[in-house]
């Protein structure tokens, strides 16, 4: 494959890189993009709760622990029980991803080896990474939904992970995109004992972790009353707070557990949408930056409805600028944060933060989530020539240019921008992976 024409990435925070008319050699068949069009690497969602996807939109208006307990846990059981239901629930929703651009995707899935070895073939089919995590959790609100005792949970963290790791794709040997990953819940639902056993495991065999530290109000209550601590200290002696580790959205972290966070070398899958329902506070997400620490972007269906990632960089953005018009309105001055710099991220900083920035915590190498030489070939091409992009006015009238002709039409920030705000899944022509393109079925059976 060669494929010569516009390409846009972001190479750092905040930086845009149009790259004109350039040639890109992943492979040795020659694709030239039309005017119009351009390439840019795929999106990683960094939180997103797979066996949830049965009830996006569902009980939002219950707070964090009673949602829990009222809609996730009994989805979850529901799918483990019913492995044709996972199949059907896992394949739909590998294809809704790959329609939205997503190609490297982190996720929650439930207790049970096989539902969750379903959940990993089901990505691999359909040609995207997937990171999966089978959740370990030995304390639970369900007696029917919880691991008997740490040490059955840890036997059962470490069989998943041979396992999946050992995942082959039967269709055509796209192997090697599915990775496990340990999952500790979050800490109401995990034993010291369980938390210690698999920091542990994540060190001795360099597994990824992810989990939930500092969400809402009623779960940073919960943990300080039951533990005496917060999460993130409960993490730390686990030994599950490394750079192995994601965390998601950590809304109630202060700057100087930021700061911890950056110095451990963690991640953080910020997600805008569930903090806006769970969490009373929004994410500090400048102050993340500024110190230094990984951050990504999550969906969290489905504490988040939405399963696209361009909603997950409108929402950083809003979120952000409504913090940083708070303190213009207020005066107050956010500690550890000069007064100068504005909390609010703009598009350019989100874009990085759904491609390179994501790419970066999964741990897929410097350069991925770019088109630098070295990184995977994982891009997706965005049709700009399409009505959603040609609503209104503006710098952008493609309407006029189909009269005028495309002879010296120019991609421009301005254009991404657009697309940026405008754009959705039909602006999007096709998707690779790895240098393989992903088929993309648009009916589901
Ligand atoms: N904390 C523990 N489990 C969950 C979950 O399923 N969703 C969210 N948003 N937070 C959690
Ligand atoms: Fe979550």
């Amino acid at each position: 494959m060669i494929f010569i024409g516009d390409l846009v990435h972001c190479p750092s925070l905040g930086k845009l890189e149009i790259l004109r008319d350039h040639v890109l050699v992943p492979g040795n068949d020659i694709s030239r993009i039309p005017k119009g069009t351009f390439l840019l690497p795929t999106f990683c969602d960094l939180h997103l709760h797979a066996p949830q996807f049965l009830y996006q939109g569902t009980g939002l208006h219950l707070p964090l622990m009673q949602w829990l307990n009222e809609y996730a846990f009994k989805a979850e059981e529901r799918i483990d029980n019913d492995p044709d239901l996972a199949q059907r629930v896992y394949s739909r929703l590998a294809r809704r991803l790959v329609e939205r651009g997503t190609g490297a995707v982190l996720l929650f899935g439930t207790i049970k080896e096989t539902t969750n070895l379903i959940l990993a073939q089901c990505m691999i089919d359909a040609g995207i990474r997937a990171f999966v995590g089978k959740l370990s959790m030995d304390r639970s609100s369900r007696p029917t939904y919880v691991e008997a005792s740490a040490e059955i949970s840890l036997a059962a963290a470490a069989s998943f992970a041979d396992r999946c790791a050992s995942l082959e794709n039967m269709v055509d040997s796209h192997a090697g995109l599915a990775k496990p990953v340990l999952t500790p819940r979050f800490v109401p639902t995990c034993s010291d004992e369980l938390l210690t056993g698999l920091g542990r495991l994540s060190a001795e065999r360099g597994l990824l972790v992810q989990s939930h530290m500092a969400e809402s109000l009623d779960q940073v209550e919960w943990v300080k009353s039951e533990r005496g601590m917060d999460d993130i200290e409960v993490f730390d002696r686990s030994n599950l707070l490394t750079p192995r580790t994601i965390q998601a959205h950590c809304t109630f972290l202060t700057p100087s557990s930021l700061c911890k966070v950056a110095e451990r070398g963690s991640a953080i899958a910020h997600c805008p949408l569930s903090n806006a329902y769970f969490s009373a506070e929004p994410f500090r997400l400048r102050e993340a930056l500024d110190n230094g620490v990984k951050v990504g972007l999550g969906t969290d269906v489905a504490g988040g409805y939405d399963i696209d990632i361009m909603g997950s960089m409108r929402q950083a953005v809003a979120v952000s600028r409504m913090r940083e018009g708070a303190r213009l309105v207020h005066k107050v001055a956010p500690d550890a944060i000069q007064e100068s710099k504005p909390l609010s991220v703009d598009w350019k900083e989100a874009l990085y933060l759904a491609t390179t920035g994501g790419a970066r915590t999964l741990g897929l190498g410097e350069e991925s989530g770019t088109f630098a030489v070295g990184a995977a070939f994982d891009a997706q091409c965005i049709n700009l020539m399409n009505e959603t992009t040609c609503q209104g006015t503006g710098p952008l009238d493609f309407l006029d240019r189909e009269h005028e002709g495309m002879g010296n039409w120019e991609l421009s920030d301005e254009l991404i921008e657009k697309w940026w705000c405008l754009g959705d899944f039909r602006n999007r022509v096709s998707m690779w992976v790895q240098g393989k393109k992903v088929p993309r079925t648009r009916c589901d059976p």
